[in-house]
């Protein structure tokens, strides 16, 4: 029989990193030495670390070997021909500017499209992305069809850019560039449908804007398209990849989430012109055009990490497994963002926590109970990471939500039940849980440093 019910993880382990097992006592007193900030956490007093899935994946040895094959010459090395080469296969833009990571992309982009009086537009920004355009001066626009914001609406591709919408800010604004995506990481890990990619490029053409992706999820986003989209069940996933490329007019990457790195990057483009200027900055912020922000090694890695990316088998078992923690949340009547997304299950601290007002951050006062109980650091994503306006002043995010992300082949299913545990202990006592204030934050960014109170 070839169709079992069970999916496995296709691989097994090579070589394993212990995890410390810490007291409830200990995570009480690692909260206060973090002013209730899990980035501020010492990662060995935690357990299961769900922060990010960026970086934090299982290099298989195959990309082992690549560190080993790595070509360390300053200019023109093996090892750039050989990322380059896995990079164009799937994302055929011409020119190819290696970075440290996705970020770094971001920054020398924006520093060229960017500016003030500027509209950015995006199904919805991640919030380096969002704190890149608005250091330029720019507006940074989010654009999500509606459904992505209610977060029981079953839409198969809440990723989505509402069309509409973007057309009348083409019409009323000066847009150097419009971004998609893929998957969108802020609205839930949700998908984003080629149907919906070709509309944003017609009205994009419409008004001769470019068409960026933001694609560091891309093969899970290629995924969704082949198990949710009339017309693609058949089709490769490297040719869905493809596609989606051929759609846009260039790419950030943060190589550190589907390309299986745990560091690099790249920015992609077609228009030549720019990328000539994009590179000038490279040089001086990064490095030279053909490793940038990477050593050789880390672009070996790449190559065959991006290989490995668009594995069905790794694929299937990679989405099948985030959905295993959402549905078994979703069963017990906690609220999760549905469908679930590829790389992370999203909670619903702002329903889940009724009685906490987002000003007292119903995402983080979730977040820090689930470390204090079972060591598991999720992320909050909600009014901490995106309620402080430009201006200082703070309101509500639209959701208050709280990332369970998933790191690439790194933990079993063991840890996952036991991450489901803990997670229904917290809801069982969820009226017991209280807000947090801030007592210090960064102007920009402040979920990564700022110091909280309980209330
Ligand atoms: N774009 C998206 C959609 C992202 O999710 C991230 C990072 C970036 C850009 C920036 O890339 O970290 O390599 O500089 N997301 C991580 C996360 C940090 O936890 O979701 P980077």
């Amino acid at each position: 029989m070839d169709e079992w019910r069970t999916i496995i993880e296709p691989f097994r382990i090579h070589a394993v990193e212990p995890i410390r097992l810490t007291t409830r006592d200990e995570r009480d007193a690692a909260l206060v030495q973090a002013d209730h900030n899990l980035f501020r956490l010492r990662a060995e007093d935690v357990l299961i670390d769900l922060l990010t899935d960026s970086g934090t994946g299982s290099m298989s040895s195959d990309q082992w070997a690549g560190l080993q094959r790595g070509d360390e010459s300053y200019a023109g090395s093996r090892s750039w021909f050989r990322f380059l080469e896995a990079v164009q296969q799937l994302f055929a833009f011409e020119h190819v500017i290696p970075t440290h990571q996705g970020r770094a992309a971001e920054k020398i982009l924006f520093s060229m499209l960017g500016g003030p009086g500027k509209v950015i537009p995006n199904n919805t920004h991640f919030d380096t992305t969002r704190a890149n355009i608005e250091f330029t001066g720019a507006e940074a626009l989010d654009l999500p069809i509606a459904e992505a914001r209610l977060p029981s609406s079953r839409h198969p591709f809440k990723g989505n850019m509402d069309v509409e919408a973007l057309r009348k800010t083409l019409e009323e604004h000066d847009v150097p560039v419009v971004f998609v995506t893929v998957t969108n990481n802020s609205g839930g890990g949700q998908p984003v449908s080629l149907e919906n990619l070709r509309a944003v490029r017609a009205v994009c053409d419409e008004h001769e804007a470019p068409l960026y992706l933001d694609a560091c999820r891309f093969a899970e986003n290629a995924w969704f398209v082949k198990e949710r989209e009339e017309g693609y069940a058949d089709a490769a996933v490297a040719d869905i990849v493809r596609e989606m490329a051929a759609l846009a007019d260039g790419m950030t990457m943060s190589a550190k989430k589907d390309p299986l790195g745990n560091i690099g990057g790249w920015l992609a483009l077609s228009d030549g012109e720019l990328a000539d200027a994009c590179r000038n900055l490279l040089i001086l912020t990064e490095g030279f055009p053909t490793y940038g922000g990477m050593a050789g090694r880390d672009m070996d890695a790449l190559a065959q990490g991006l290989r490995e990316a668009v594995d069905e088998d790794y694929l299937r078992y990679r989405i099948r497994s985030t959905a295993y923690l959402g549905e078994a949340l979703d069963a017990a009547g906690i609220p999760v963002v549905l469908p679930v997304g590829g790389h992370a299950v999203y909670i619903d601290a702002r329903a889940l926590l009724a009685h906490i007002p987002p000003l007292q951050y119903p995402g983080q006062a979730l977040a820090v109970a689930l470390y204090r109980e079972g060591g598991i650091r999720g992320c909050e994503i909600g009014t901490v990471m995106f309620g402080r306006r430009p201006d200082g002043t703070e309101q509500a995010a639209p959701m208050d939500l709280v990332r369970l992300a998933i790191p690439r082949r790194t933990y079993t299913q063991s840890h996952v039940d036991y991450a489901i545990e803990v997670c229904l202990h917290v809801a069982e006592r969820a009226g017991e849980l209280r807000g947090l204030r801030i007592v210090e934050q960064a102007a920009t960014l402040r979920h990564f440093t700022a110091r909280f109170e309980p209330l």
